[in-house]
């Protein structure tokens, strides 16, 4: 057996990829270590979406360039999107790099790898992604109650500021059969969770042109399978959110009430320079509708912060949309400019770095802000929860678990373990987590 070391940075579809591309491996011999330093074959599976992200990358490469300096016989990949985006870039930086391969490349790792292990060095990168049969290879995922399933990759939004549509290609549905197969091996194999990906997960099965496949259905059909399992699914693009789609997640009891959907941009001026297809109304419109059917759902949200042309009251728009909608957790970001994308090109309109990362520390700030609100929402109310770890704190264990509504719950119940749904009383709030005691 040899030995594989995977880095996975980035979204969850990385992570998801990871976890297909180690179980491809195991078919070729080569099983996973955690330890960094007596790995045969060493992979960096990165993201670009920011510049920060893909710094990371090549300082990773930078590491085990060094290492490969005493110990010649390792192999060392790279892929995932700054693979995709970078490879003649990589070749000249890392010149020790024995093999590159893009987004849509990894089903071909078993030809790539007999090469690589030739001693050939190695460089896979296709533009024009072709559908294969996921199921012929094991996956190794990497979390004993929540599995991913991708269920359509790319993007066909182009957003102005985003680079995903230039890493991941256009949106390719993987069909429900398939999803639903997967599926079925999962709640077999005893986990808890799935969650559906996909970069915009509401355009699932638009591609297919089938009017009866969407996400909605699919949910449906998902929420048949037989086992004590919940699913979830990730990203929302707002303005696909249909009523059909609202309406499956209320009536399947398995699927969690729980909805991320980023805005980006509190003002509509700025969504239209972002190239976003709704409005701040249209926005407010979606939530609205989500509060009223799920009282005790989550919406969480995306904000970037400091985009090209973003003047101080635009920016202000976007506080007060976190605070009016109550939005219950948001990931936030300053402004990154991206190679090939249209906002990148205005820049004599970029905020300047001091203002762009003053405004996020205020994002932030907002942020706190409305999650402990939120948080505080939910002392004296009764949720369900998925236990998924446990750690021990002054000789107690304490459970970590996760509500239907993604609200991460700590509590303490001998008689629960990993993996066990539990009915627990929310006792106390903080900003990041809730505290409860099993009923
Ligand atoms: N498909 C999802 C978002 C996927 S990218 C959607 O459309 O909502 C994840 C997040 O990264 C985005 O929501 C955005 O907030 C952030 N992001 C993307 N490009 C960025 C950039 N150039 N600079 C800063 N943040 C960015
Ligand atoms: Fe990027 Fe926009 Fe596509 Fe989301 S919808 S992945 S932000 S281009
Ligand atoms: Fe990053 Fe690629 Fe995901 S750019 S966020 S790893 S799709």
């Amino acid at each position: 057996m040899k030995k594989l070391y995977i880095e996975t940075l980035g979204c969850q579809m990385n992570k998801s990829d990871s976890e297909r591309i180690s179980g491809i491996l195991s078919h070729f011999g080569y099983i996973e270590t955690q330890n960094e330093k007596d790995a045969d074959f060493y992979i960096i599976n990165t993201c670009s979406i920011r510049q920060l992200s893909a710094d990371k990358a090549y300082s990773q490469l930078g590491v085990w360039g060094k290492l490969k300096k005493s110990r010649p016989e390792i192999k060392i990949a790279i892929c995932g999107c700054v693979a995709q985006q970078d490879k003649a870039k990589i070749r000249k930086r890392a010149p020790y790099v024995d093999l590159i391969f893009g987004t849509h490349n990894i089903y071909e790792l078993p030809q790539l790898i007999k090469r690589v292990n030739n001693g050939e060095k190695v460089c896979a990168i296709t533009s024009n992604p072709v559908i294969h049969d996921q199921n012929d290879y094991k996956i190794s995922r990497k979390n004993s109650v929540n599995a991913w399933i991708p269920i359509i990759e790319g993007c066909n939004n182009f957003c102005t500021y985003c680079i995903v549509p230039f890493t991941r290609g256009r949106e390719r549905s993987r069909l429900p059969e398939e999803i639903i197969r997967e599926a079925k091996n999962i709640v077999n194999e005893g986990y808890k969770e799935i969650t559906l990906l996909g970069q915009n997960v509401d355009s699932y099965g638009k591609d297919l042109k089938n009017d009866n496949i969407t996400l909605a259905n699919l949910l449906r059909e998902l929420n048949k399978i037989e086992g004590n399992f919940r699913i979830r699914f990730v990203t929302s693009y707002p303005s696909d959110i249909t009523d059909d789609l609202i309406n499956a997640v209320d009536e399947c009891d398995k699927v969690c009430k729980y909805f991320h959907i980023p805005m980006q941009s509190g003002n509509s001026r700025i969504l239209k320079e972002m190239n976003r297809r709704y409005t701040k109304e249209e926005y407010y419109e979606i939530v609205s509708k989500i509060r009223k059917r799920f009282p005790d759902s989550a919406i969480t949200s995306d904000f970037i912060a400091g985009f090209p042309s973003e003047t101080e009251e635009e920016f202000q728009d976007t506080l007060k949309a976190i605070e009016e909608l109550g939005l219950d957790y948001s990931n936030t970001a300053a402004y990154s400019p991206r190679k090939y994308t249209k906002a990148a090109k205005m820049t004599d309109k970029f905020i300047d770095e001091e203002t762009k990362y003053k405004r996020l520390e205020r994002l932030n700030e907002k942020n706190r802000e409305e999650c402990l609100k939120s948080n505080e929402k939910f002392v004296g109310k009764i949720l369900n929860v998925l236990v998924e770890g446990k750690t021990e704190k002054d000789g107690s264990i304490i459970l970590n678990s996760r509500a239907g509504n993604n609200k991460i719950v700590h509590f303490t119940d001998d008689k629960k373990n990993i993996g066990d749904f539990a009915n627990v009383k929310i006792t106390k709030a903080q900003t990041w987590c809730l505290y409860g005691e099993p009923v």
